[in-house]
């Protein structure tokens, strides 16, 4: 009886879990190696495509090309539609909360495209809402985007009441008036290089901050590689650990 229950032993249920946890874990780490090998690969080309020259769009953009022009860099001139203003959030700069004021700019015979001017602290959005920009031609330097992917936690904007918590560029363009006046939906985070001290006064007068013209995928693929393989390791040894040890005591058994 005890000779057949310690023979047994050996492929329990248990055991074969256990032997299978090391491969499972494994297979999840190589397949994160992929997964990195492409972020990587897609990062390289994001970065490569933010060097280029910056483009000046057509009088009227072809949306559909909208995704292959991702991250290039954009140079704009036209007038502010701060009639048009949304604030764009709650989002968060170095530690302060606030939102983005997103302007509509009026392109000379050309469409309406959508910027986002940058971050405007909680305190002083307001004001920036409703500043009115002055009646002149600007430059803006942006970077192409598309709509922000929106996760579970996003709640609905509410445009009727000025409560956009992500940047639905089409919802946005609708706003500003839609195709009917001209508007299309092409959404352009414009770019700020200036120092610290500039960064700090426009913080302080409710002038918004504009991006860095970086690449801001997230990379975490690395650390998924390293918890995976540590946990195939880990689970191998306790297997082998434990497989030699049922069969020290399979083997003292005596023969019947
Ligand atoms: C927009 O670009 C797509 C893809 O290149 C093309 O098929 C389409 O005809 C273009 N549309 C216009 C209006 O030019």
């Amino acid at each position: 009886m005890s000779y057949k229950a310690r023979r047994l032993s050996l492929f329990t249920p248990t055991m074969v879990v256990l032997g299978v946890i090391p491969i499972f874990t494994f297979w999840l780490g190589t397949w994160q190696v992929k997964r990195l090998k492409w972020k990587v690969a897609l990062i390289d080309e994001l970065e490569e495509k933010l060097q280029r020259e910056p483009v000046s769009l057509p009088r009227r953009i072809n949306v559909s090309v909208l995704p292959d022009f991702t991250y290039r860099k954009v140079l704009l001139r036209g007038q502010w539609d701060t009639a048009h203003s949304i604030l764009l959030g709650p989002r968060v700069r170095d530690g302060e909360t606030g939102y983005h004021l997103v302007t509509p700019l009026l392109r000379p015979e050309a469409t309406t495209v959508l910027v986002d001017r940058g971050f405007v602290s909680k305190d002083l959005a307001e004001q920036a809402l409703r500043a009115q920009a002055p009646d002149e031609e600007v430059e803006v330097l942006g970077m192409l985007r598309v709509s922000q992917a929106r996760n579970n936690f996003t709640p609905d904007n509410h445009p009727e009441r000025g409560e956009w918590y992500w940047a639905d560029v089409h919802a946005i363009a609708e706003y500003a008036g839609g195709e009917a006046a001209n508007v299309q939906p092409v959404f352009v985070e414009e770019i700020f290089e200036g120092h610290a001290g500039e960064a700090s006064w426009r913080q302080a007068h409710g002038v918004p901050i504009g991006r860095l013209p970086v690449i801001d995928l997230r990379n975490s693929h690395l650390s998924y590689i390293i918890t995976w393989y540590s946990l195939s390791a880990f689970t191998t040894f306790m297997f082998l650990r434990l497989l030699a040890k049922n069969r020290r005591a399979y083997v003292r058994l005596p023969r019947a």
